[in-house]
């Protein structure tokens, strides 16, 4: 009998690739995908932890999901069950257990493999059923084919977890140690994503770019022979990875940016901050001239190379100094986007119990003069490319009737009028508008819909 699961999904790429490969988990269990969680048997919760707020809002929707239960029951109807996957159940295991014991499953990132047993295992208890195990062997090792087609674009997870341990963050305990995915099943997971239609692939890690995954000469290969690989395989014409750490850019990637077309123009790597003190005092092996001189040597290899980054603002000791250092070097590198945050002290973490907080209104002054001055040069990115002509990935239709939308190297949503026929093609753009999140464009005169496979 078919019932259906919704799945609800916070934070970064590779939960959304996890939500992805939740559903294939469960498609041979006869779940199919609901909108909206009032229609569902099974809710899932795919959490975030990497802030405060990210993690409470998971309390308050868990509190929603217990009154749409209620209701439910009241009126007769089957009832809602609930699983709690990602780092938030990591993190708190046994203690979400208690603090919502209305929950049937806490499942961490490394478990969601075996959530068909757990949900089983759950009939007739009265507590929730708690995995929170490292497991030995790999979930990659458990999980079916995808149950869904993709679309023009996927994530493809290569590496997991993080040892780097920068102060603030609580990634290394909740993803776990660094690990590869060997060489093998990611081709494979490649090919069978790009025989679906797949054109560009987002290769994900929390430290991508130390990938280092056993290869079938036997050695090991970094992210860079890894890209050169997936670049051979017919029809998949955009590479991405996310999220690196500048300590791992190593030459033969740099190299690689010059040298595979495919590998698109447009880089996320985080800085966090400009000052040398801070950055010592977050753990994050390298100054803010490592970074400038990092982003050169990149620039050199790729002219139109794009970068984007993430900042912490009011970092437990950051002066007023400290954070001119940071504008200074936003100023210097110019970024064609970035996200920034104010400091969110997270449990189990070293920068938690460091001396001299910074006072909340003094982070959200810096956060709004940080944010002003990144607005302002995402703004001139976009706008500079009006007038050029740039190659879009179309995927899906726009929100205007008769409108698609697609993405540009640079990861711009980029609005066009055509019809459906344009998903999963690339082609070029004559940018005519930048919009305050999205360019605008029509198709170049050059593009022969009927020449492009
Ligand atoms: N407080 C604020 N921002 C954080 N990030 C990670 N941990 C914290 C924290 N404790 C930010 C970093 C990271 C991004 C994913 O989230 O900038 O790169
Ligand atoms: Fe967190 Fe630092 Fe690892 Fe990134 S590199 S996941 S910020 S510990």
């Amino acid at each position: 009998m078919s019932k259906t699961l919704h799945i609800k999904t916070y934070g970064c790429q590779m939960n959304v690739y996890d939500s992805q490969r939740i559903a294939d988990v469960l498609a041979p269990h006869g779940y199919v995908l609901a909108d909206h969680p009032e229609a569902a048997d099974l809710v899932v919760l795919n959490t975030c932890h990497i802030r405060e707020k990210a993690a409470e809002k998971v309390y308050s929707e868990l509190g929603r999901l217990r009154r749409v239960g209620e209701r439910r029951q009241r009126a007769g109807g089957a009832p809602l069950q609930v699983a709690v996957a990602g780092c938030v159940a990591q993190a708190e295991g046994d203690a979400m257990a208690k603090r919502a014991p209305h929950v049937d499953v806490v499942v961490g990132p490394q478990s969601y493999h075996r959530l068909p047993e757990l949900l089983a295992r759950r009939a007739g208890r009265r507590r929730p059923v708690v995995d929170t195990d490292f497991p030995v062997e790999s979930k990659f090792d458990h999980l079916p084919e995808a149950a869904t087609p993709p679309g023009a674009t996927a994530f493809l997870t290569v590496q997991e977890g993080c040892d780097k341990f920068c102060s603030f963050c609580v990634v290394p305990y909740t993803r776990g140690a660094e690990e590869s995915r060997p060489v093998a099943d990611v081709l494979a997971e490649a090919c069978g994503l790009v025989d679906r239609g797949v054109r560009e692939l987002t290769l994900l890690g929390q430290n991508v770019n130390a990938y280092h995954g056993e290869a079938p000469d036997g050695r090991e290969w970094g992210l860079a022979r890894l890209i050169r690989e997936l670049a051979e395989i017919p029809g998949l014409e955009r590479i991405r990875y996310t999220t690196s750490h500048p300590a791992d850019m190593d030459d033969a990637l740099i190299r690689a940016h010059g040298e595979v077309p495919a590998l698109m123009p447009f880089l996320h790597l985080p800085v966090q901050a400009g000052s040398d003190r801070v950055l010592a005092a977050m753990n994050r092996r390298g100054g803010a001239d490592d970074y400038r001189r990092l982003v050169d040597r990149l620039r050199a290899a790729r002219p139109d190379l794009a970068l984007s980054s993430d900042f912490i603002v009011g970092f437990p000791g950051e002066r007023e100094d400290d954070f001119a250092a940071t504008l200074a070097l936003v100023d210097d590198v110019v970024f064609a986007q970035a996200f920034s945050f104010k400091y969110s002290p997270r449990p189990g973490t070293p920068a938690t119990i460091m001396r001299q907080h910074v006072a909340e209104a003094v982070k959200a002054d810096r956060l709004e003069r940080l944010q002003a001055r990144l607005d302002d040069q995402q703004r001139a990115f976009n706008r500079h490319l009006t007038g050029h002509t740039v190659d879009v990935l179309f995927e899906r239709p726009g929100r205007k009737p008769g409108q698609m939308v697609g993405r540009s190297p640079y990861l711009q949503a980029v609005h066009v009028d055509g019809g459906p026929e344009l998903a999963g093609r690339c082609l070029p753009v004559v940018i005519t508008a930048a919009l305050e999140h999205s360019l605008a464009g029509k198709l170049a005169d050059d593009a022969k819909l009927g020449a492009v496979a």
